[in-house]
């Protein structure tokens, strides 16, 4: 009988990526994944700890673990950004837990195994990314992790505590992973990083315009995308790389986080609201169909009505495509749990409200806009909700449903006329 495992994934893209590179080395060693973790010899919880009570959640799904232990002797593993926070306090408080292992030794799995490993949480100076033992989830679409790391220091943030330093991959192993992915039928291609644009190549100091737009030029990559970019590192050749190549993404997240200019300084972002708005204009300005999408976090300590008023009039004056918003939640050792206490509940909650308000009349807007237009669809796969039907999504990142030959491959790209606009998708029918 062969070994099995279960995983579990909470948070960012990077997280998810992190469990394929987890699934493609067990499964090197001869596991099978399962479904269900009452079948599992081995169960990996991939942690997110960036906002809220994720300490608690982990601690709670580990209460119910260790009943199923009791049963099934599975061993337990807690990896991602709870592991790395928490670290030995996971071992002391749930000492039914196997190891513990951060995020910069996903690649070291197979040593944690062999060694009995309880704790696996410095960074070690060889990440060993191995891009070919990733057991890829999506037929049509590959992340490639470019930078690991964050160098910044967002006073709200956990991250360069978790993920560490940063680190760049040399440029020729990313174009690799690229053509292998692609090879693969991987025709999409999202390049990953906490800061992507803070891209250097170790070896030749390519910048991240420069990696883009090679990946770009890579033969069979049919979509290219990022994230997250940081607004202060967002330059020209980015912006050119962007502008020059048609397979690369009119779709881009740019976190702003507030539109006052005294809660940015604060909370150390490196930009002013001008200095946004002007990266901004300077990107439309290059490429004006572009579909803009950012963070906000409501309720940081101090924000005023004000400061707040200032965050409502930047998203009306750039009128994103899609937003996500979160109430401001301290996170344990960062700067800004000693700035003050974060706003009442209450407040940021109807904050929180008004925002979402204002920014659904834009998304709104910007859907509408599609209705009767003929646009290019990278086809993924069935239709969530409606078997009958195909989905995919726009070259700016919009989901669409469409009626369309079921014979069609994945990846390809098909023209698909837009009749509806739904609340966050669109619908149509594939052109001949
Ligand atoms: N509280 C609330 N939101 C946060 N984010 C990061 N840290 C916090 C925090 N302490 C949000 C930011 C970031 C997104 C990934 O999560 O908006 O861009």
């Amino acid at each position: 009988m062969s070994q099995t495992y279960y995983i579990e994934t909470w948070g960012c893209q990077m997280n998810e990526l992190d469990s394929e590179r987890l699934s493609g080395n067990l499964k090197l060693r001869g596991y099978r994944r399962v479904d269900d973790e009452t079948q599992a010899n081995l169960i990996l919880l991939n942690t997110c700890s960036v906002r809220d009570k994720a300490e608690q959640k982990v601690f709670s799904r580990l209460g119910r673990l260790r009943e199923l232990k009791r049963e099934t002797g599975a061993k337990i593993g807690v990896c991602g950004c709870v592991a790395q926070q928490e670290g030995e306090r996971i071992l002391e408080r749930a000492p039914w837990v196997d190891f513990v292992m951060g995020p910069g030794n996903v690649g070291h799995l197979d040593e944690v195994l062999e060694h009995g490993t309880r704790l696996a949480v410095e960074f070690p100076e060889d990440r060993k990314y191995d891009a070919f033992a990733i057991d890829r989830t999506s037929p049509t679409k590959a992340w490639v992790t470019i930078i690991e790391g964050c160098n910044k220091n967002c006073t709200f943030c956990i991250v360069p505590t978790t993920r560490g330093r940063e680190v760049s991959r040399p440029f020729d192993d990313v174009l690799r992973e690229v053509r292998t992915a692609v090879d693969s039928g991987r025709v999409e291609i999202e390049l990953l990083g906490q800061t992507v644009n803070a891209y250097r190549c170790p070896i030749t100091g390519n910048d991240f315009g420069a990696l883009l737009a090679a990946a770009a030029e890579l033969e069979g990559v049919a979509r290219l995308r990022f994230t997250t970019s940081h607004p202060a590192e967002v330059n020209d050749s980015m912006i050119a790389a962007m502008r020059d190549h048609a397979n690369i993404s009119r779709y881009l997240h740019l976190p702003v986080q507030s539109g006052s200019s005294r809660v940015l300084r604060r909370m150390k972002r490196l930009y002013t609201r001008e200095k946004y708005l002007e990266t901004i204009a300077r990107i439309r300005a290059a490429i004006p169909e572009i579909h803009f999408s950012t963070d906000i976090i409501v309720g940081f300590p101090g924000e005023t009505e004000e400061d707040f008023q200032e965050t409502l009039s930047l998203i009306e004056e750039v009128r994103y495509g899609s937003l996500f918003a979160f109430k401001y939640s301290p996170r344990p050792g960062t700067p800004s749990v000693r700035i003050g206490p974060p706003l009442d509940d209450a407040i940021a909650s109807e904050r929180l409200q008004r925002l979402f308000d204002l920014h659904e009349e834009h998304k709104r807007e910007r859907l509408a806009s599609y209705r009767g237009r003929v646009v290019p669809v990278l086809v993924e796969g069935p239709s969530r909700n409606d078997a009958s039907m195909l989905s995919g999504r726009t070259d700016d990142f919009w989901v669409v449903n469409f009626h369309g030959d079921p014979a069609t491959p994945l990846g390809s790209i098909l023209g698909v006329r837009i009749d509806a606009a739904q609340h966050h998708t669109l619908r149509g029918e594939a052109v001949r």
